[in-house]
């Protein structure tokens, strides 16, 4: 059966359910949308490097449905929550545990790349609506985009080529890329460098480590050897607390500026300390953006979860956005999918981070930032790249 197919009998089901409760001089819509409460399977990492992104995305999650009454297209709501560890291994028999055991209507998740990639395959073969509120793999939309699938965050590909054009005319042509060794760090290398090179830069030299270990020391020793004019590096979490600390203690933030997407100093900078002061890198996000939307957000979430926010929180607040206006269009019909999906699409969404569309592909159609970081914030300095959408490589919607 293919997923349209899939789409249509269900409809079919609603559509006899719908007699019946004709029948009884109940209206479906009330008796489908109003009585069963709506699942959302959520997959996010609690423990690990990357906790704390999944804790913000989550909280902020609920923050934006909260901030809509509490419910989904007029439905109550029970959630699944998995502990994905960031551990790719697991990645199918936790997705698994949300659509197959708790069969929710939505799964959402999740921050790394590689357990992304089985929540798309489980998706995919389920014909599961999917939200990605972070992990960046490429494939997601682009040679995996399905109709069922929709990302708020961006492609891995796209901070790391805004940041390349910036490189290339700031910071000098001789590169040295660093990152782990997984998909996201792959594919923003491999935008910075596909942008850097157009702008006439060289990359020295690529290093690499597994992910999520932080022996930087020999890598950085090779640095200091090779003498670039930039570093271009892809971390986050609590990696990117320890790689920042470590250039700066080996002494070579005085030589050698460092650069890369905003995840190297997100949610880290108190952990950070004067190790970060003055780094300049590039994201869709900046702490102080000077749109009313994000100031109410901020002042929201740090009275609902008593933190600041951060571009994770940000993706997870417009993530319950994207569902509660999708939900509110179909008025909480799962089985209405074809209208789920078309709302998503139309969407502009009102986001902290500035009004952003969805592309063909489902990936946000965005602004990138300058910024830089002074005192406990990633101050906005001037927009980077204007409204950068993704290579959507290989997306043949179904
Ligand atoms: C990723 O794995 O796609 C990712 C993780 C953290 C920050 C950005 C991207």
């Amino acid at each position: 059966m293919t997923k349209e197919q899939k789409g249509t009998s269900r409809r079919r089901v609603l559509g006899g359910m719908a007699a019946a409760a004709a029948a009884s001089f109940v209206p479906a819509r009330f008796a489908i949308g109003q009585s069963a409460k709506l699942k959302l399977g959520i997959m996010l990492p609690y423990t690990g490097t990357y906790a704390a992104l999944g804790k913000n995305i989550d909280d902020a999650m609920r923050l934006a449905i909260a901030e809509a009454g509490g419910k989904l297209g007029g439905r109550e709501i029970e959630y699944s929550v998995v502990d994905d560890e960031s551990e790719p291994a697991k990645g199918t028999e936790n997705a698994n545990k949300l659509v197959i055991r708790d069969k929710v209507d939505i799964l959402i998740g999740t921050v790394h790349s590689g357990v992304a990639a089985a929540m798309v395959k489980v998706a995919r073969d389920n014909d599961t609506m999917l939200i990605i509120p972070n992990a960046g793999l490429d494939a997601a939309t682009g040679a995996l985009c399905a109709p069922n699938i929709f990302r708020t965050s961006f492609s891995n590909s796209q901070p790391g080529f805004a940041t390349g054009k910036y490189a290339a005319e700031t910071k000098g042509k001789r590169a040295v890329m660093i990152s782990w060794d997984y998909a996201a760090g792959k594919e923003s290398t491999e935008g910075f460098k596909e942008a850097y090179t157009a702008g006439g830069g060289t990359i020295l030299k690529e290093l690499f480590l597994p992910f999520p270990q932080v022996a930087f020391q020999p890598l950085l020793t090779e640095i200091a050897a090779i003498k670039p004019d930039l570093v271009y590096a892809f971390y986050a979490g609590g990696g990117a607390v320890s790689f920042v600390k470590d250039y700066y203690a080996a002494g070579l933030r005085k030589t050698i500026p460092l650069v890369g997407p905003g995840f190297l100093t997100d949610g880290t900078l108190e952990a950070q300390g004067e190790s970060a002061q003055g780094l300049e890198t590039v994201l869709h996000y900046a702490d102080d953006l000077p749109n009313a939307k994000d100031k109410a957000f901020r002042a929201a979430f740090k009275k609902a979860a008593n933190r600041e926010a951060d571009v994770y929180a940000v993706q997870g607040y417009d993530t319950g956005q994207v569902l509660v206006a999708g939900l509110a269009a179909v008025k909480g019909d799962m089985g209405a999918r074809k209208e789920l999906v078309a709302a998503i699409e139309k969407l502009t969404v009102d986001s902290p981070r500035g009004k952003f569309t969805f592309s063909k592909a489902h990936n946000p159609v965005q602004d990138f930032y300058l910024r830089k970081v002074m005192g406990a914030l990633n101050k906005y300095e001037n927009v980077a790249a204007k409204a950068l959408g993704d290579t959507a490589k290989g997306c043949k919607m179904a």
